[in-house]
């Protein structure tokens, strides 16, 4: 079966149609520069370019990078405030009409993480595994036997008085010009406080950093393993799409 997976990120909204029993995309993606601002109404307009482009009649799986529940969004941290109580699901069901495409949002590194547990990293693994995804912000996912705890924000936690993500995302490590060495001190401090609260068995770290992933993982001094992603920018929509698949099909 096929599914419109959709990333929204901070500077790009992504397509592509996936392969919901390989994991695999199908047809080439397709990218469009998010709207700055960010408003609702221009992002739903881009989304609808992005179903016309694919010609897509179907389920469509859309991620956002905030705390989402029952398709609307609860957080804004690095999109336009204004999201904050808006139904991004009904909205950008309103904007592509198309009445046969159930349309699935989810927090982004919820989606990246069930890409990695279903096809990726984390495959087969059981227990407690954390999924961190490093870019603008920090996203997590956290899976107990396979299953998600949605929107666990890990990335808000407070590290010496700031937020984890204003500490150790990938951007700061950029913005601050810190060496690889001096960046992963400040992700292995955010790793293991994550790892005293939650004790995890494993820990994925995904974003577009994790292609460096040698840079700095061996740095780190948690006790659980620490791997990279499988999936590196392709996660969310991989993700959004299963999950959207799953919602359109509850008994396959
Ligand atoms: C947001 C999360 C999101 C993460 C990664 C954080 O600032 O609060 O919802 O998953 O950034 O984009």
């Amino acid at each position: 079966m096929q599914t419109l997976g959709i990333d929204i990120g901070g500077s790009g909204i992504k397509g592509a149609v996936v392969d919901t029993e390989t994991g695999e995309i199908v047809e080439e993606r397709f990218r469009i520069p998010t709207p700055q601002p960010s408003l609702p109404e221009d992002v739903a307009i881009v989304l609808k370019e992005i179903v016309n482009h694919f010609d897509w009649h179907g389920p469509v799986g859309v991620t956002f990078p905030a705390i989402i529940k029952n398709g609307v969004a609860y957080s804004a941290a690095n999109v336009d405030p204004s999201w904050i109580g808006t139904d991004a699901a009904m909205l950008f069901q309103r904007h592509t009409g198309c009445p046969g495409c159930p349309m699935l949002v989810i927090n982004d590194a919820d989606a990246a993480g069930i890409a990695e547990m279903t096809f990726g990293a984390g495959r087969g693994r059981s227990g407690v595994v954390i999924i961190l995804t490093l870019g603008t912000g920090i996203g997590s996912a956290i899976f107990v036997n396979g299953h998600l705890l949605p929107n666990s924000e890990l990335g808000h936690l407070e590290i010496r008085g700031k937020d984890a993500e204003d500490r150790a995302s990938d951007r700061i490590r950029q913005e601050k010009d810190l060496s690889w060495k001096k960046w992963a001190e400040r992700v292995d401090e955010a790793l293991r406080k994550i790892e005293f609260l939650f004790s995890p068995d494993l820990f994925i770290i995904g974003g577009g950093v994790s292609k460096k992933h040698e840079r700095f993982l061996p740095l780190l001094n948690t006790q659980a393993p620490v791997i990279p992603a499988e999936f590196l920018n392709d996660a969310g929509i991989v993700g959004a799409a299963l999950a959207a698949s799953w919602m359109a099909n509850p008994h396959e």
